[in-house]
């Protein structure tokens, strides 16, 4: 089933966001949490960096995996996912660094590294939320349009419109790796019990409209896929749709 709940502005959908998380783990203190990067989510986090200093949630039993990460990266470049994620979130909160998990941009074999994050996955018993961004032309994670979708964690090409969309981080287009690490539709929709989708911007409004109303679940547009999954909560700010 899907749930779609829509928020005034980028505020109150960061808000909404970090209480669904906090929620689930308040429930279960060892959470097994799917995190994204990007834009969209940088608010949550700033929320759930709030909520775990004021003592209401408490991360040190819980277990993260990203989504994804370019390939290949080193973990110290200013666009690493690696870097991302420290700086906007696990050095702020009482997470045990050991039970943090991003696919490895500097590991030596990209498809070992690939089966190795899967089986990791497995290994914690599948995530018990995952939370999601939705790229502009209807990608997940890495997870891009096309004739065919690869179920696990893989090796994947960026489009050239995502190539376009990540150039804002980096000096300049040529510089955006042209691959990536990404979890697969299936390691997202088999193995997470909730997916949380979080939708931002005037940018997502195209993808986002293609989701709602195309009613056709697609390779060709990867959100479509999470229609096969029976608990997914979409948060979005977008308005006029
Ligand atoms: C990136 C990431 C995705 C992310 C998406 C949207 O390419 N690979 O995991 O969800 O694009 O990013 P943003 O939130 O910055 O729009």
């Amino acid at each position: 089933m899907i749930n779609i709940n829509y928020l005034k502005n980028y505020e109150e959908l960061s808000l909404q966001a970090a209480d669904i998380v906090a929620a689930e783990l308040i429930k279960k203190p060892d959470l097994v949490l799917g995190l994204p990067t990007g834009s969209t989510p940088v608010g949550m986090y700033k929320n759930l960096i709030e909520q775990n200093k004021n003592g209401r949630i408490d991360f040190s039993k819980t277990h993260t995996f990203n989504l994804d990460e370019y390939y290949p990266i080193k973990r110290a470049d200013k666009q690493s996912y690696y870097r991302f994620m420290f700086d906007n979130f696990f050095d702020f909160i009482n997470i045990n660094p050991q039970n943090i998990n991003i696919p490895d941009g500097e590991a030596p074999n990209a498809d070992s590294e690939c089966l190795h994050y899967e089986q990791k996955i497995n290994h914690a018993g599948g995530i018990d939320l995952m939370v999601l961004g939705l790229g502009a032309n209807g990608h997940i994670g890495f997870n891009e349009p096309g004739e065919f979708l690869v179920p696990f964690t893989h090796v994947a090409s960026l489009s050239e419109d995502t190539v376009k969309a990540n150039a804002r981080f980096f000096n300049s287009e040529a510089e955006v790796p042209k691959t990536a690490l990404t979890m697969g539709i299936g390691s997202i929709i088999a193995k997470s019990r909730k997916i949380l989708l979080l939708v931002s911007g005037e940018a997502k409004t195209q993808a986002f409209k293609h989701f709602l109303y195309d009613n056709k679940v697609s390779a060709k547009n990867p959100a479509t896929l999470l229609y096969l999954h029976g608990d997914v909560t979409v948060l979005s700010d977008i308005q006029d749709i």
